[in-house]
């Protein structure tokens, strides 16, 4: 049984990450889901690194054999709960006041309120699926976990435009103003981001000094961003936190209510897949015959992708994002871009963690 917090139009309509690993697509190809995604998703070969003009490709399909898929994570999520209703699954939308109660107990319990009146649910397992700012994670006592943080002096400015993409492929752009990536939802509407300072005022920014800065630091010669109206803008900030162990007693944790990436990798999302893959095979094997393996296993085994994708995303972010550091971080920036497209060994590696390294029981 799944509870939620927010309204069903609410999650179908709020804007996030966009780009689904090779994984990802697979694992909702399996589960029947992937219907609209083989239909609408765009399939990426690669990606283009730019600095100074200069523009590279990392070819990824052609260095790892896999691709990745545009398709918006509410457009994800939309046929998720499609199908979960349709298989005749209760999802209960808009409930409050959640708490999780004996999770170290083999009769786990969460209470909530629905519809104005009080609920419990007995459970013989509860899965913390409520993001960052969920109560499942503050749930595990502070002296059972171990919390590694760090927070970015930026953050993304992000805006969707109305605006054929100017580009087949996400663009993600080094400049001495800050990193800026140029990517996209559909032959139609543009997805644009600019790093900002950490406390940075939306109001500063017009539409018409936004549409600047992305002309100045994607900038490529007889090139241009393709303007549009803007449907919609926000700033993010770049955070990235791990809690260990994502289990405890019979509360398993999953995706940001464990873990968050900076988004320059576009990891987030895939990673909550990969919690969720896992941890339904050990559910399933529980249930089918009644082995505890699976379970037993789940957080380190879930925890090494989430290490690898800690590490390749802030790979990516201090590759491209101003730093703070000055002119001796910028040309050791601008050295190893050049690295990347010198060495073939290089490149292959970036693409393969892009893409995602494959499935397995065990990662
Ligand atoms: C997006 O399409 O919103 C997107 C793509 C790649 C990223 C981050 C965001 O690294």
């Amino acid at each position: 049984m799944i509870i939620e917090d927010r309204p069903r139009e609410y999650l179908e309509r709020r804007v996030r990450a966009g780009l689904l690993e090779q994984n990802t697509v697979d694992l909702l190809r399996q589960l029947d889901v992937g219907e609209r995604l083989d239909r609408e998703g765009l399939v990426h070969d690669g990606i283009y690194l730019r600095r100074e003009g200069r523009t590279q490709h990392i070819e990824i399909a052609k260095l790892t054999g896999r691709h990745v898929t545009i398709y918006g994570q509410q457009e994800v999520v939309k046929d998720l709960i499609a199908a979960r209703l349709q298989r005749g699954g209760e999802l209960h939308f808009e409930v409050s006041d959640v708490s999780v109660h004996d999770v170290e107990s083999e009769r786990p319990r969460i209470s909530y309120s629905a519809g104005g009146s009080e609920h419990e649910l007995e459970c013989d397992f509860i899965a913390g699926c409520d993001g960052f700012h969920g109560i499942c994670r503050p749930s595990i006592p502070s002296n059972l976990r171990t919390e590694y943080e760090y927070t970015y002096p930026f953050g993304w400015l992000g805006i969707l435009a109305e605006a054929a993409p100017a580009t087949d492929e996400l663009i993600y752009a080094w400049h001495e103003h800050g990193f800026a990536l140029y990517t996209m939802r559909s032959s139609k509407i543009s997805r644009l981001y600019l790093q900002v300072p950490v406390d940075e005022e939306l109001e500063r920014w017009s539409d018409e000094r936004i549409w600047a800065e992305l002309q100045v630091r994607l900038a490529s010669e007889g090139w241009r961003v393709n303007e549009g109206p803007i449907l919609e803008k926000g700033i993010t900030p770049m955070r990235t936190f791990v809690c260990e162990p994502m289990r405890h007693g019979r509360l398993f944790l999953a995706g940001d209510a464990a873990h968050i990436v900076p988004p320059t990798g576009a990891k987030g999302l895939n990673l909550a897949v990969n919690d969720v893959r896992l941890l339904a095979a050990a559910f399933a094997a529980w249930y089918r015959n009644g082995s505890a393996a699976g379970l037993d296993r789940y957080s380190d085994t879930a925890l090494r992708r989430v290490w690898r994708a800690q590490d390749f995303s802030n790979y990516m972010t201090q590759l491209l994002h101003d730093l703070g550091g000055g002119a001796y971080e910028s040309r050791l920036q601008l050295a190893r871009l050049e690295y990347l497209s010198l060495s073939e060994a290089a490149a292959t590696s970036l693409a393969e963690n892009y893409a995602g390294l494959p499935a397995r029981d065990d990662f």
